[in-house]
């Protein structure tokens, strides 16, 4: 493969190997301290970050390479109206692989047609972050032993959380796993995550919205922010920002052995006091991100010469994506193109954002 845009592009077993090569670079860092001496990682981040862009920056330095990039649109011509195209386009002659966060959903996908490297989506608008799923499940299969047999509680932010919508994809592939939908009525869990990964009983599922009632039978609890960021009214962030706060109390009736994860970075929907439960995982996770970045950096610059896993998508008469986040409102000369999700009921979605675009029956 050359680029990750998607989770699941990897299969599982991509997933196991890229899982068994972060544990031994921990197990063994010195082995990989040269395995990429004279390669350079572009880090061009449009939106802030601190855990994926440094720990894309630390797994390329403890690989020997080197790093360069911008940290936030403003720095870069994105400001003067260059395209995403563009911008990686040169940037491809300066790099051998990049990693890029867009506020804009799908531009990832642009920026892997326009680019002669491989690209890696580290965040794109409330849509997918990869890596983050990575880290993700490293850090599962090192304190559960498995990825599969678990109950996942997924708690917050749920409709434009993309950490939450990687993981479900990605956990989906496993067997025995039970999600338990954690959110206040407004921000469920997108129709069309759901409709791929969990519908028609291809995993078990429910929807509530009082954690303390679900605690007793999670195994894992990923918490999730509420992201100002992607609200249009500040007033309807601040009705719903303190909807879950984690609290030692509301830990009293989980498993001994639960692991609290969060994506970070944390507002205050965890309590600091929890910080001090030995089932806090969530410090842990964000150092793993380093140890799964460099597995993966290798594996794309080993493989970037394959054929990629095609994502092919269609002009479709009449039709256009109405999601004023994907990338297809503001590239240049960008094609709206669509992929039929459902024939029977006429169901297409944006081949950039995934969004439902069209239905038949509507
Ligand atoms: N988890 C995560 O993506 O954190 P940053 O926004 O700090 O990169």
């Amino acid at each position: 493969m050359r680029n990750l845009i998607d989770i699941l592009e990897l299969s599982t077993e991509d997933i196991n190997g890229l899982i068994e090569v972060a544990e031994d670079i921990i197990a063994t860092p010195e082995k990989y301290a040269e395995a990429c001496k004279g390669k350079i990682l572009g880090t061009l981040f449009f939106e802030p970050s601190t855990r994926t862009r440094l720990s894309f920056t630390s797994a390329m330095m403890s690989l020997g390479g080197n790093v360069l990039g911008f940290s936030e649109a403003t720095s870069s011509s994105a400001s003067k109206g260059e395209s995403v195209a563009d911008t990686v386009h040169m940037v491809s002659a300066y790099s051998d692989i990049i990693a890029m966060r867009h506020p804009k959903e799908g531009a990832p996908f642009v920026a892997a047609k326009a680019a002669t490297v491989p690209i890696i989506n580290a965040g794109d608008g409330g849509h997918f972050h990869p890596t983050q799923t990575l880290t993700d499940l490293l850090t599962i299969k090192r304190k559960k032993g498995s990825l599969n047999n678990l109950t996942i509680g997924l708690c917050g932010d749920l409709k434009f959380g993309r950490t939450v919508h990687s993981l479900i994809a990605a956990m989906s592939r496993y067997s025995g796993i039970k999600f338990v939908l954690i959110s206040p009525e407004e921000l469920k869990l997108p129709g069309y995550v759901k409709y791929e990964f969990l519908g028609d009983g291809k995993i078990a599922y429910e929807e509530i919205d009082d954690l303390e009632k679900a605690m007793p039978e999670l195994d894992i609890l990923y918490m999730t922010r509420i992201q100002q960021e992607r609200f249009s009214s500040y007033d309807e962030y601040l009705r719903l920002k303190d909807s879950y706060i984690l609290t030692t109390d509301k830990l009293e009736c989980a498993k001994p052995d639960l692991c609290i994860m969060h994506p970070l970075p944390r507002v205050n929907e965890i309590s600091v006091k929890v910080d001090e439960d030995p089932r806090a995982c969530y410090f842990e996770q964000a150092a793993n991100g380093r140890f799964i970045r460099m597995a993966l950096i290798l594996k794309l610059l080993k493989e970037r010469d394959l054929p990629d896993v095609p994502r092919v998508g269609m002009s479709v008469e009449g039709l256009s994506c109405e999601n004023p986040r994907c990338i297809c409102r503001t590239e240049q000369e960008l094609p709206p193109l669509f992929r039929c999700a459902d024939e029977t009921h006429g169901v297409y979605r944006c081949v950039y954002c995934d969004q439902k675009a069209y239905s038949k029956k509507k």
